[in-house]
């Protein structure tokens, strides 16, 4: 039996690509062969709908008040994979309440023997829901984008994820770059942060892994405004082939894991 490998996207500072990020990426890795599920697990502010051009009668949120069954929530998306849309404006999951934190775990449980990979695009910030659905993930992708905003709010991100949940190492894309190697040049900064005032705190080393970088490009918001997925509607795009090798990366990393 298989078991999802569970990946989280998440950001410090909010709007920085992880919805885009997520849909596209579920659509480069089900061209790669796997059998992949998002969860919009931005319970309160969800928008994968609206990235994917989906209006979704059923949503996680009549799961979980019991409305509906988990499998008549689960809608085949453009990219060819699975997707479990949130519904937006929920104020009662801006709060992690033992209930929502039961019924995500239990709808994760229900769904992983079914995926080869799960991917949990998540809300920004370090809010306690946002950190308990990372907390359900292997690993984690920190979104940042060159802005020095963006660079400390990832960094403060980082900082809770691997104090507070023992994490050794998350993944780094760096989105919107504006010309290629600024990711890594980002990466290195970062890492150097970590070095000097994370490692010390937790006691062990704490690795950023550069995952890729996608490039700024009017091509995204073009693709968003279609409410199309960038890989399908201008795959030729510089952010489009950034995509696809983070995708590349990605199941090279499950291959030896
Ligand atoms: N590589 C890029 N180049 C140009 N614009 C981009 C790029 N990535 C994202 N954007 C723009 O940023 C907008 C926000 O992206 P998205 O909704 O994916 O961010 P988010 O991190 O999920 O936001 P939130 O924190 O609100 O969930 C997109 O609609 C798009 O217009
Ligand atoms: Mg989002």
């Amino acid at each position: 039996m298989t078991r999802a490998h569970i990946t989280a996207v998440t950001s410090g500072k909010g709007g920085v690509g992880k919805t885009f990020l997520t849909a596209n990426l579920a659509a480069a890795l089900t061209r790669a062969g796997e059998r992949v599920l998002v969860l919009d697990a931005d319970l309160g502010l969800a928008n994968l709908d609206v990235v994917l051009g989906l209006h979704p009668k059923i949503t996680l949120h009549d799961v979980f008040t019991g409305n509906h069954k988990l499998e008549r929530a689960i809608i085949e998306a453009p990219g060819g994979f699975d997707c479990l849309l949130a519904g937006s404006g929920m104020v009662e999951y801006s709060r992690l309440t033992p209930e929502v934190r039961d019924q995500l775990v239990q709808v994760i449980a229900t769904l992983r023997p079914r995926y080869d990979r799960i991917l949990l695009d998540t809300g920004a910030g370090i809010s306690d829901v946002v950190l308990y659905t990372i907390s359900l993930a292997d690993d984690v992708i920190v979104v940042a984008t060159p802005e020095p905003t963006s660079m400390t709010d990832a960094y403060a991100t980082i900082k809770v994820l691997t104090t507070t949940q023992g994490r050794r190492g998350v993944q780094l894309v760096v989105n919107q770059v504006g010309q290629a190697g600024e990711g890594q040049v980002i990466r290195n900064q970062l890492q150097q942060v970590v070095d000097r005032y994370v490692a010390p705190a937790v006691g062990h080393a704490v690795r950023l892994h550069m995952v890729g970088e996608v490039a700024a490009d009017s091509s995204v918001r073009e693709a968003v405004r279609r409410r199309q997925l960038l890989l399908e509607s201008l795959p030729g795009s510089a952010a489009a082939q950034g995509v696809q090798a983070i995708a590349q990366r990605l199941t090279a990393l499950a291959a030896v894991a």
